[in-house]
């Protein structure tokens, strides 16, 4: 008789919230390579589409089907491999079907782990399930797992997908700069780069990893964290075309006027309550034009930022794919509400571990530039940012390239999962 192998004590689900970054990924592809390596111990890997969203429609993609070489091609994609969302879970007093029917669907597909690759508010989401599973009856391990390119996780050193954004930035920055500075005696005198991070300037603060001495681009950068006073802006802009002959600035998207509004709302608001941002850069541009005379050009760098795959930061990679490992230790480990976490070891060389942190201490809080990294006039970063930013940059982790000239990316038909619940529909989007 063959020796009896003991069932899996129930099956882990992975999911995707939030902006994806350039190496998401990586992580999904290291949850689904660990899980693998803990047969036995975790029996089916599913994926949620479209996050949480997913979960609650029941509809699941069984990862088992995927080949290692699929699962290693998905690992170098960007964009969200399973589809992600912005969906907000409420409290149990207002959302108590919800989180029924996301119990009745792990009760139905016997999910044991939940693993939830987002931000903070996707902390708070995982937080919740795993306190309100248990209250419902069928607990469940919640792990989050770190993942976003604004870097404003509490806790944690860095967020994975931050190191890459960083790096398309600086990389962009000076290239750009480059350029300026080339047609800046007949033509062009201010270049205006427009980057994410909504209420924290450290991607603005990547930016600065362009220049190296005074007066290398970008000559000012435009922090979330100081208040926009434009008749000092424009001073800095003159005073840098006047001593230098052009000008390069970086604008965060989440620039705000002395009274706490954004600059450049673009209109909307997601399911998080959070404002579309978008337009600071062209704003800057044109008011830089229409009241010092010098012609300029802008980019929005948008999406193209978060989904540089092919300017990726090696670190970054291996940093996101760490945290997707850690996690599925974690899970089999019997942990529950945790996040892995990168701490910093050592600047230089650059040396960081993964460890467990609460995700009651990171859901909802948001970290952002501190003081001591903003240059005295607030236009720049100070060598302690560049000490803290530099590391997170380093190596590149190309895709392979095909034989069209582009990167090789992955985006394989996933098998569904087949439904064993009535339909449902999300009310409260
Ligand atoms: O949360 C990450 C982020 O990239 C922010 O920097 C940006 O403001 C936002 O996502 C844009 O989100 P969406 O793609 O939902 O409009």
């Amino acid at each position: 008789m063959p020796r009896s192998i003991r069932p899996a004590p129930g099956n882990l689900l992975y999911a995707q919230s939030g902006g994806p970054t350039a190496v998401i990924n990586a992580t999904a592809a290291a949850v689904i390579q660990a899980a693998r390596r803990a047969r036995g111990k975790i029996g089916k890997v599913y994926a949620a589409r479209n996050g949480i969203l997913g979960a609650l429609r029941e509809d699941l993609v069984d990862t088992g089907a995927l080949s290692d070489a699929e699962v290693r091609a998905i690992g170098h994609t960007p964009g969200a491999a399973f589809g992600s969302c912005r969906f907000k879970l409420k409290g149990i007093e207002d959302s108590r079907a919800q989180y029924e029917r996301l119990v009745a669907v792990f009760r139905a597909h016997d999910i044991r782990w939940f693993l939830y690759n987002g931000g903070n508010d996707s902390a708070d989401t995982s937080n919740k399930i795993s306190r309100i599973s248990a209250e419902l009856g069928f607990p469940i391990h919640c792990i989050g797992v770190p993942k976003t390119v604004d870097n404003d996780l509490v806790v944690t050193d860095t967020c994975p997908g931050f190191g890459s954004v960083a790096k398309f930035t600086a990389v962009s920055m000076r290239e750009a700069a480059l350029d300026v500075r080339s047609m800046a005696e007949s033509s062009t005198k201010v270049f205006v780069m427009e980057v994410m991070g909504r209420h924290a300037g450290w991607i603005a603060a990547a930016a600065g990893l362009a220049g190296r001495k005074p007066d290398e681009a970008p000559h000012l950068i435009l922090f979330p964290e100081i208040p926009f006073d434009e008749a000092r802006f424009l001073a800095a802009v003159k005073a840098t075309v006047e001593r230098v002959g052009w000008c390069a600035v970086a604008v965060s998207e989440g620039l705000k006027t002395a009274d706490g509004r954004f600059l450049a709302e673009a209109g909307g608001k997601d399911a998080f309550g959070h404002v579309q941002l978008g337009g600071v850069g062209p704003q800057i541009a044109q008011l830089v034009t229409a009241r010092l005379g010098y012609k300029n050009h802008w980019s929005v760098a948008d999406y193209l930022q978060r989904s540089a795959r092919h300017v990726a930061s090696k670190t970054d990679a291996e940093q996101a794919a760490a945290v997707g490992k850690a996690a599925v230790e974690y899970a089999v480990a019997g942990m529950n509400a945790v996040m892995p976490v990168i701490r910093r070891r050592a600047n230089a060389p650059y040396r960081w571990t993964i460890e467990p942190a609460a995700l009651a201490d990171i859901a909802n809080h948001e970290k952002k530039m501190p003081a001591d990294f903003i240059r005295e006039d607030g236009y720049g970063i100070t060598p302690a940012a560049r000490r803290y930013l530099a590391p997170l940059i380093q190596g590149e982790a190309f895709p392979p390239w095909g034989p069209d000239g582009l990167p090789a990316y992955a985006t394989p038909r996933f098998k569904a999962v087949r439904k064993r619940l009535p339909g449902y529909a999300i009310a409260d989007r």
